[in-house]
């Protein structure tokens, strides 16, 4: 039971999991599951990765916090691995993705007025998820998202996903674009993958209309999808890239990247966060961006990624509510024809964790460290239950 001292907006979650190693998590009855999920795509070295807690350990005896009114060594050094990650300038850290995107948009807005734009306006996806502070969920295009948080916010105008021709008709009818935020690949919305030249053309579109390109990176990025970044591998850089979950394996911490123009849009006093880019965060993000080069943890993903769609593909294809099997690197999904929340439940009592997303979408996310064993083990006990509640349904 969950207790009701916490708001009710999570529900009633069923498991307490009270600790972690690798790609294993336990409950509080000492079961142990096997984890697909990682947090959300957030635990990218699994739990407990040595190098992330002996840097949280290292930093959290030397010193928790500081303000961001003095220099912080750690952030720094973060910063610096980060731009030579991204090939992005600069960059200003925050807590969340929510708070990642928030700067991104006040990026746009700062763009739009720098060109006498009084209202700034933001072409955002039909589908997309961006975050739940009013402006994020505002940028959402997901009605149960806003409902009940109405007025939204001012300034985004809304377009189908992978469509460039009906970004060019809003943009031929509202003078006030200045910018497009888009996810590479959509996450919450069911891991949508756009047609491989998108990217390219939203960066043609972006750059003849001087307009900012936004990639919302937060559930692509930290080598999910076998790259650092999802745009490098398309080819392009974005103006904006905002990045959070995998970052700090679990340590909250999320960063807005800028690029060129969009990189010298922020003065002194414009923006801010107390806790944003704090040492302990930045000390663990660090680590895990270390581990992930030295382990080449983006090339697992992206072959891992690729066998395990391969052994899905193969082990569902005669499985009639199977609709489809689609990923990048590690960052997949296998569509259902029916709603399937109830997998969730099932899964877990089987000792796996996964999640069920847009409906009826499996969303698999495990940790980039899955060994050849444990991917074999998430075939052997998914691809069973997906059959069975085929013929329950
Ligand atoms: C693409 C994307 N953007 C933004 C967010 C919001 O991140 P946070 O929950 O850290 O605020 C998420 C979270 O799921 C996400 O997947």
């Amino acid at each position: 039971m969950t207790s009701d001292a916490l708001m009710n907006n999570y529900g009633q979650r069923g498991l307490s999991l009270v600790k972690g190693e690798g790609a294993w998590v336990w409950d509080d009855q000492g079961k142990r599951y096997l984890d697909a999920l990682a947090g959300i795509a957030v635990c990218g070295l699994g739990h407990a990765h040595p190098a992330v807690t002996a840097a949280i350990h290292d930093q959290s005896s030397t010193l928790v916090h500081c303000s961001n009114l003095y220099n912080i060594p750690a952030q720094e050094e973060l910063a610096e691995a980060l731009k030579a990650a991204s090939g992005m300038s600069n960059m200003f850290f925050g807590n969340s993705g929510a708070e990642a995107n928030e700067a991104a948009i006040k990026l746009a807005r700062l763009h739009g007025h720098a060109k006498n734009i009084d209202i700034p306006t933001i072409i955002v996806m039909e589908n997309s998820f961006h975050g739940r502070t009013l402006a994020t969920l505002t940028a959402t295009g997901n009605r149960k998202v806003h409902a009940g948080f109405e007025p939204l916010v001012r300034g985004f105008a809304r377009a189908p996903f992978d469509d460039i021709e009906a970004i060019q008709t809003i943009a031929a009818n509202n003078q006030s674009i200045v910018a497009v935020m888009v996810e590479p690949i959509q996450g919450e919305g069911g891991i949508r993958i756009p047609a491989d030249d998108y990217l390219k053309q939203l960066r043609t579109l972006c750059d003849a209309n001087d307009w900012l390109l936004i990639l919302d990176e937060i559930q692509t990025a930290n080598g999910r999808t076998g790259s650092f970044f999802h745009y490098q591998q398309h080819g392009i850089y974005p103006d904006v890239v905002t990045i959070a979950k995998g970052l700090g394996n679990g340590m909250p911490i999320g960063a807005c990247l800028a690029r060129g123009p969009a990189s010298e849009l922020m003065k002194p006093g414009n923006h801010g966060s107390t806790f944003g880019g704090n040492p302990v965060a930045c000390a663990a993000a660090v680590a895990t961006l270390t581990t992930i080069e030295q382990d080449k943890l983006c090339e697992r993903a992206a072959t891992l990624g690729a066998s395990l769609l391969e052994q899905f593909t193969l082990a569902l294809t005669d499985c009639d509510i199977v609709k489809d099997v689609r990923g990048r690197g590690l960052m997949m999904g296998i569509e259902l024809t029916l709603p399937c929340a109830d997998l969730v439940g099932q899964a877990a009592d089987a000792g796996l964790l996964i999640n069920v997303t847009a409906d009826n979408v499996i969303r698999l996310l495990p940790p980039l460290t899955f060994s050849d064993a444990q991917a074999e083990q998430l075939v052997q006990i998914l691809v069973p239950l997906i059959k069975a509640f085929s013929a329950e349904g």
